[in-house]
């Protein structure tokens, strides 16, 4: 019962909501697509944050993806038990590079006025989440050993059934509590992606790889204005006017 709730309905309401939000929302309210940043608040402690924090996700969820789509290599390529330790650690140290950003970036929004007057539920609800997340993560990462392998040889035939709607849970079902809660909290994040600013991920702006160039034309003398500070602001109101200071156009 437990099991079909968690594993089989959770994930497609999780789905259902990620993909029809998304969509209301990108179409409704776009602007709202952002990660609402606060580095103008605070930048130093969010650096220390924020950079290990990404590369350390990216890095493992890159991970659970090349399992997801090459199970087989990757069963393969652990056969060698110095490729799975390699394998092993360095998805280790991604899972232990999150954490010590999540734990700071936590701690920043704590301590930080400025930054928690602009924290939001639904910010700190994310947070704490993201932060189980990884925490389970490692632990399975340190504690389940090798993970690497028995993900791509149980969760992934599991994740795959639920793309083709034949859900089987039975390669799940013996994996112990640890990792089960890992799997559920991931459809939860999924669930409440499109309400939060997670949704930034999925806004990269990439038509600036393909856009026109901006070209910036000045509709003013800039001979005549570049000088301005260098003489009285009486003399360059009197030598332009009122006006002077100028807008620019920008044309595509
Ligand atoms: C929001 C989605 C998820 C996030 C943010 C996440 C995050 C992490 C992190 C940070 C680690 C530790 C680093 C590592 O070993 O790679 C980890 C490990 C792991 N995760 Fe996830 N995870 C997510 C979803 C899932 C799902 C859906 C599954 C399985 C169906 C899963 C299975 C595992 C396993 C088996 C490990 C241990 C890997 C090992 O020992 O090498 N994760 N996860």
């Amino acid at each position: 019962m437990w099991d079909y709730l968690f594993f089989i309905v959770l994930p497609y309401v999780a789905a259902t909501l990620f993909i029809v939000v998304s969509i209301y929302r990108y179409v409704t309210d776009r602007f709202s697509y952002s990660s609402l940043s606060s580095q103008l608040l605070e930048s130093d402690e969010l650096f220390y944050g924020v950079v290990p924090w990404h590369i350390g996700i990216i890095g493992a969820l890159t991970g659970h993806l090349i399992g997801f789509l090459f199970p087989k290599e990757v069963l393969w390529f652990n056969g060698v038990p110095v490729r799975l330790y390699i394998l092993e650690t360095t998805g280790l140290l991604f899972g232990l590079l999150a954490l010590i950003g999540i734990v700071a970036l936590m701690w920043r929004r704590i301590r930080m006025p400025r930054i928690r007057a602009v924290t939001s539920t639904i910010d700190t609800v994310v947070l704490v989440l993201l932060f189980v997340q990884v925490v389970l993560g490692v632990y399975t990462a340190l504690f389940y050993r090798w993970g690497s392998s028995w993900y791509a040889a149980s969760a992934v035939p599991y994740l795959r059934s639920l793309f083709l709607f034949q859900p089987d849970v039975e390669m799940i079902k013996p994996l112990p509590h640890i990792v089960k809660t890992h799997i559920i909290n991931a459809f939860v994040l999924i669930a409440i992606f499109p309400f939060s600013r997670l949704v930034h991920m999925v806004s990269l702006p990439i038509e600036y790889l393909w856009r026109p160039y901006q070209v910036v034309i000045w509709n003013w003398d800039r001979k005549k204005i570049r000088g301005q500070y260098s003489r009285s602001k009486a003399q360059v109101k009197e030598e332009s006017g009122e006006s002077s200071i100028g807008t620019a156009s920008i044309s595509r």
